[in-house]
């Protein structure tokens, strides 16, 4: 790695890689040759095309909600939306509001992790004051949603208020709402001591599709390789290696919608010979043929699962991740390899395990 990538990845680390570019082509300083003037000036661009995508979706929808007879001011965004260097934005808005954006988030392939409609979805506008919405484009849009709270809740009554999850565990018609006063602790004692959930090792966040082929590149995925995508997500991985690569690829994942949009989409470019999506938890699974895991999950969960997939690996094969924060890895489990990885629209330091 030269110095020049290095201190860009150091500036990512410290969230201010675009004034650090400015600054750098402000002054000629450490740019030596034209080449690292040509990266700087990509990192740039980079940060701000992220910049006007978001401000293009966030007045999109602001403009919708206007439309729709909401009070809230479009074309009003924040300075710092027109450098950034993820695909994620705010929008602020009153509580009363709130129906009327979800019809447009629906029409714009937003998903959402809880029902928004019945019992579940009142009880989620007054208990919370925020939610967060993704969409699985090309770069995986993500839309934090924020209303103002007009109540303070204890610990008490937020122990005791049902919830969206009480809304779940057993459908009541309207007039028998009360009644998940009752149901709440019931489900509470079998959430804590009934059968085990999966762990979640992780919330969803595709990798931008732009990034996947250099990072397939890095670790030199070849045709012959068998890749394993722990928590695949839409199947975005497996998909692009199995289709650019032809390699063959297993996804595995635990959220049935996103499960359901990989299997679509496998169908749609006809990669079923290659690509196998299955529906389980990722820690049950076996990998030990895999030659390639690729793994896209807090660093928490990597810091106990690198060592894990190490000792279950055949020798040769490769781990790679991806992360923009400052990873602490753990000890002992220093990556052999890293690289900053500048592709269209998206920005990430990538990450090599030899195993
Ligand atoms: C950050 S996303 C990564 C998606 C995909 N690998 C990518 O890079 O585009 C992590 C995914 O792991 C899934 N996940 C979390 N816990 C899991 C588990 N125990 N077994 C399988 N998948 C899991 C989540 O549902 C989520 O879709």
């Amino acid at each position: 790695m030269t110095p020049l990538e290095q201190d860009l990845i150091n500036a990512l680390h410290q969230k201010k890689l675009p004034q650090f570019c400015l600054d750098l082509l402000k002054s000629n300083e450490k740019l030596d040759s034209e080449s690292d003037r040509e990266l700087v000036e990509r990192v740039l661009e980079t940060c701000q095309k992220i910049g006007a995508y978001c401000t293009g979706q966030k007045d999109k929808i602001l403009q919708k909600l206007a439309d729709a007879g909401a009070n809230v001011s479009v074309g009003e965004n924040d300075h710092s939306i027109s450098y950034r260097l993820f695909h994620t934005f705010t929008i602020d808005l009153n509580r009363e509001d709130l129906d009327l954006l979800i019809p447009i988030l629906k029409e714009e392939n937003y998903l959402f992790w809880y029902p928004v409609e019945g019992g579940g979805w009142e009880a989620y506008k007054r208990m919370y004051d925020a939610m967060e919405v993704i969409k699985t484009d090309a770069f995986t849009t993500r839309l934090i949603i924020r209303w103002n709270e007009d109540r303070e809740r204890g610990r008490l009554s937020k122990l005791l208020l049902p919830g969206v999850l009480d809304f779940q565990w057993v459908q009541l018609p309207k007039p028998l709402w009360p009644l998940y006063y009752v149901t709440r602790p019931m489900r509470l004692i079998l959430d804590r001591f009934g059968a085990k959930k999966p762990p979640i090792l992780g919330p969803y966040l595709g990798t931008p599709v732009s990034l996947i082929k250099p990072i397939l590149d890095l670790v030199g995925a070849t045709e012959q390789d068998k890749l394993v995508d722990i928590g695949c997500g839409d199947g975005r991985i497996v998909i692009e290696a199995a289709d650019q690569i032809g390699c063959e690829a297993i996804g595995v994942e635990i959220n049935d919608q996103l499960i359901s949009i990989a299997h679509d989409e496998v169908k749609r470019r006809g990669l079923a010979d290659k690509v196998k999506i299955v529906h389980s938890n990722a820690s049950d699974l076996l990998m030990a043929d895999a030659s390639i895991v690729f793994i896209f999950l807090p660093v928490g969960t990597l810091r106990t699962l690198i060592p894990q997939l190490r000792k279950q690996l055949k020798k040769g094969a490769k781990i790679i991740t991806h992360e923009q924060a400052k990873p602490d890895f753990g000890e002992g489990n220093q990556p052999d390899a890293s690289k900053l990885i500048v592709a269209d629209g998206a920005i990430t330091v990538a990450y090599i395990w030899q195993v």
